[in-house]
């Protein structure tokens, strides 16, 4: 690790990890009420079990992106972080605000409206963290080196930031109350969080594979444009049937059909440099979450996207579980794993020792994929069943929920295995290798 502030992602990265590991309970829990639907319906009822498996999950991938923003800013800036006081402060600050929102919840302390049900403070919180992190970054940016990495990275938090915004503006008019609500959440995971990733997918492939800047750079403002020709018009295919004009269901059908083009090009982009740059890097495990997040963001995000996105398709399937189905498999592909490779390679460095348990992250990673994959299949069954038998032949909708009951317990299954491989994952992550340990070696990669 060349730069003493680089340091300042640990904690981040440990904070991810924790909530990662919440989260993932937080969705075994509601799996499991799936199955048995009046468990904890007195104390923790559904919705609020819910609650606290997305929230927790956008909270961690924040602190993932904090933490990947402080370790690769340095050295893509060639210089410290600005204030290292400030990064310290708005981590506690965030991590009291989570636990606060996290208590509130569990009392019934929210405002509604699916992933912003922060109360008002907690919400200002927010902006505060995040301010004070642009900050700092914009800051050691402008005294530094501008790599197109930093500056895309940067960008795309400025986005993030930007359109999180839209979460204070609640009108009581539901039509305009969704159309903003889509602001937030389609313009962050189809607009600026797809930036993010790029650059930090970017920054992962030219130190692993020696590769020039110059070729991933290119390929990054390729996939830039690219997100966001498709991604900003896409919000169309959220506008089909809330109260917008009709010509959105061709605006959001043809622009969101190449929103799957930045998820392709993030495949060839990826697997092409790894070919010409090598894979000799001693972190074999980073790697293989690198090139594993191109390919499993472009099934989540790019073919299980499609698959719901032209207007006469989601007529039928709009809000059945096709759409958990792909919310699932795009979030856990693009941003779990995309975090799950800059802590990978971060760790060791952070932690002063080589990479090591590398055999058993890539057991979490393999573990991790099947239990997603399945947990996909077995939801996208279930909503081709619930769209024919609810949509198509017009049954109920809760004896249609008796019909599929089969797939939620193969829902729940999957589950347990990916709980099983998160786990692992942490654990290979923070456990000492005892060889290394007992000789005393120290960071022999960061002369690297
Ligand atoms: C990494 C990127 C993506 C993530 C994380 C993501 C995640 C999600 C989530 C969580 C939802 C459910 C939202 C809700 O109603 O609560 C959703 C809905 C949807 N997504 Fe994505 N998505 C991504 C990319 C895409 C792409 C590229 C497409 C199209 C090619 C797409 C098409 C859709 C459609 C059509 C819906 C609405 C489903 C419905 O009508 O019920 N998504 N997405
Ligand atoms: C890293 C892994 C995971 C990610 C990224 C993730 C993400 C999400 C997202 C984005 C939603 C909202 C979905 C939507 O509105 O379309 C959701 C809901 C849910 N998740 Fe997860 N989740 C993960 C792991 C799990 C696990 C292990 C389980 C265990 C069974 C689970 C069970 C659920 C359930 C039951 C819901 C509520 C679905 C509903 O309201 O019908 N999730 N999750
Ligand atoms: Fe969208």
């Amino acid at each position: 690790m060349k730069y003493e502030t680089q340091k300042l992602a640990y904690p981040y990265f440990l904070a991810a990890m924790g909530l990662f590991v919440a989260q993932v309970l937080g969705g075994l829990l509601a799996g499991t009420v799936y199955v048995f639907p009046n468990l904890l319906s007195e104390t923790i009822p559904f919705h609020i079990i819910r609650m606290i498996h997305t929230n927790a999950l956008i909270v961690w991938l924040l602190f993932g992106f904090f933490g990947a923003a402080y370790y690769l800013i340095p050295e893509e800036a060639e210089t410290e972080i600005h204030s290292p006081g400030i990064a310290k402060l708005q981590f506690w600050l965030f991590l009291i605000g989570a636990a606060a929102a996290v208590v509130g919840y569990l009392f019934g302390i929210h405002e509604g409206r699916e992933f912003l049900e922060q109360p008002l403070i907690i919400k200002v919180a927010i902006v505060i963290v995040a301010l004070m992190f642009l900050y700092n970054i914009t800051m050691t940016l402008i005294k530094g080196r501008k790599t197109a990495v930093s500056l895309i990275l940067t960008i795309g938090m400025w986005g993030l930031a930007l359109f999180f915004l839209f979460a204070f503006y609640n009108p009581t008019n539901l039509a305009l109350d969704k159309m903003f609500w889509w602001y937030v959440v389609h313009l962050w995971v189809e607009g600026v969080w797809e930036l993010i990733m790029a650059a930090i997918l970017s920054f992962l492939l030219i130190k692993m594979t020696g590769i020039d800047r110059e070729v991933v750079e290119k390929w990054l403002y390729v996939i830039v444009s690219l997100t966001l020709f498709t991604g900003l018009l896409g919000t169309g295919h959220h506008y089909y049937w809330i109260g917008t004009p009709g010509y959105w269901q061709w605006i959001g059908s043809i622009f969101s059909t190449l929103e799957v083009l930045p998820f392709l090009a993030i495949v060839v982009f990826t697997f092409m440099i790894v070919r010409k740059g090598g894979r000799n890097h001693p972190n074999q495990a980073a790697l293989l979450w690198t090139m594993g997040c191109a390919v499993m963001a472009f099934f989540g995000a790019g073919v299980w996207g499609f698959l719901h996105t032209l207007a006469p398709i989601n007529y039928l399937t709009h809000g059945t579980q096709i759409t958990p189905a792909h919310g699932h498999l795009a979030f856990f592909g693009a941003y779990v794993m995309v975090n799950l490779a800059i802590i990978t390679y971060a760790m060791p460095h952070l932690r002063g020792m080589q990479p090591y348990n590398q055999v058993l992250n890539m057991w979490s990673f393999w573990i991790m994929c099947s239990g997603m994959a399945f947990m996909t299949f077995v939801l996208t069954a279930a909503g081709v069943l619930q769209t024919h038998l609810q949509r198509v032949m017009g049954i109920g909708f809760m004896e249609v929920a008796d019909e599929i009951n089969f797939f939620f317990i193969l829902r729940l299954l999957s589950g347990i295995v990916v709980v099983v491989g998160v786990l692992i994952y942490v654990y290979a992550m923070l456990s000492t290798d005892k060889e290394q340990a007992q000789a005393g070696e120290t960071s022999p990669q960061a002369a690297e």
